[in-house]
């Protein structure tokens, strides 16, 4: 037993996928001292450590429904260029250890009652705090994407969900299963993918009975990063947007999870609503999802943007981003980990609308320009170090 006070727990939900590893490796290397801080939002000068979990305070455990053990799915990720294999060679003993915090669910628990899976979730979150003597566990959804979920009555309201749960059927996807039994145990829960996650009334209501913080969705961490930082530029200078096309082609897990239609439906509508949002009006965007298992962990995007300038005199931009997504994704789910700890260590409840800078489709907030998301997000961490601001 590992009693250290004033830990913080993050428990990942998809441990052993291409992020939840990525995660994983990279805050052992950041704490041993081993990797630079490149990438990580929250050791920007602007945001002193103060408050802040130390990368050394952070312990990592997790939930996944494959067994592949994290050190072989870290070669993988070596072996595919995502990470530095001496990282792994040089974390191995750290890796194993961590991975004998990853909780294995069977996959068919997910297609019965859920009243006792989310009992169990809760109780592998309680028992890895005290173990570990984490003063709070921030939760934080990094498993496979999921289809687009259409509450019913059942999710309006948390009596009559613990009412439908207490039934044969499953009542929530799988996001919000995790992010029930997250609060239930007095966690704070963050949706980093387009999952519906706290976004159900019924656990909207919940979090806020609970007194707990709770962020989403879906992490913006290429294209639609892209565009929330060009489309402000466009509606500046006035200039008219007619049409932002875009083709992604996928490699690695979340490819192969976005080459099911239904799944990558919700993908396309947080982009979309990401886009209109960034440049304050509707614009034809149509947009592509394709998977290449040939590109491995990489991404392309490619958007294509037709603009009219002055006296309607048409133009275009092309621009293309080629990114490792989990390498861009790991250093967020970071940073989140440390600014919900201390959102909740300040006793901010709710959804974090100031978080909105990290997400495609940020709950509760219609800023999708990244430099006012920015903006916010840096006045909001000043006024947790300082109340007075
Ligand atoms: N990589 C990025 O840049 C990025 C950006 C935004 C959002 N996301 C989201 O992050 C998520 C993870 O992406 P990835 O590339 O790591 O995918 P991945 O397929 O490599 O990993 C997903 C992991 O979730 C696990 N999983 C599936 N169902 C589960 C369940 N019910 N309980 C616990 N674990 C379960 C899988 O076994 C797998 O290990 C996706 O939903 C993706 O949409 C990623």
């Amino acid at each position: 037993m590992d009693s250290t006070p004033g830990r913080t727990g993050l428990w990942l939900v998809g441990a052993r996928g291409s992020v939840g590893t990525t995660t994983a490796l990279g805050a052992l290397a950041v704490a041993a001292g081993v990797a630079p801080a490149t990438g990580l939002v929250t050791e920007l000068p602007e945001f002193p450590g103060d408050g802040l979990p130390r990368w050394d305070d952070l312990v990592i455990g997790g939930h996944d429904v494959v067994p592949t053990p994290l050190p072989k799915k870290a070669e993988a990720l070596a072996e595919a260029g995502v990470v530095p294999r001496t990282l792994v060679t040089a974390l191995a003993t750290e890796l194993a250890g961590l991975d004998g915090r990853i909780r294995q669910v069977d996959e068919d628990v997910f297609h019965g009652p859920q009243a006792p899976v989310a009992e169990r979730i809760a109780v592998d979150l309680g028992e890895f705090a005290e173990r570990h003597g984490c003063a709070r566990v921030v939760v934080i959804n990094v498993s496979s994407t999921e289809s687009p979920f259409r509450p019913g009555p059942e999710h309006r309201d948390p009596e009559s969900l613990e009412r439908a749960l207490r039934g044969p059927r499953p009542v929530l996807p799988r996001s919000s299963l995790y992010a029930y039994a997250a609060l239930r145990a007095g966690c704070p829960f963050v949706d980093f993918t387009p999952g519906a996650g706290v976004r159900l009334p019924a656990l909207a209501r919940l979090a806020e009975r609970a007194g707990l913080p709770w962020a989403g969705s879906d992490g913006k961490t290429g294209e639609t990063l892209l565009r929330s930082a060009l489309a402000p530029m466009f509606t500046a200078r006035a200039l008219h947007v007619r049409s932002w096309a875009g083709v992604n082609l996928l490699g690695g897990g979340d490819g192969a999870t976005l080459a099911d239609q239904a799944a990558a439906s919700s993908k396309v509508a947080s982009k979309e609503r990401s886009l209109d949002g960034a440049l304050g009006y509707r614009v034809d965007a149509p947009l592509h999802i394709d998977h290449v298992p040939a590109l491995g962990e990489w991404k392309t995007a490619w958007d294509h943007v037709r603009f009219d300038g002055f006296l309607g005199t048409a133009m275009t931009l092309q621009v293309t981003w080629q990114g490792c997504d989990s390498a861009l994704a790991a250093p967020l789910v970071l940073d989140l980990a440390r600014l919900v700890a201390r959102a909740h260590e300040a006793g901010e409840r709710g959804p974090l609308r100031a978080l909105a800078f990290f997400f495609k489709d940020p709950v509760d907030c219609a800023e999708h320009g990244l430099a006012a998301q920015y903006d916010a997000l840096l006045a909001w961490a000043r006024r947790l170090r300082d109340p007075a601001c």
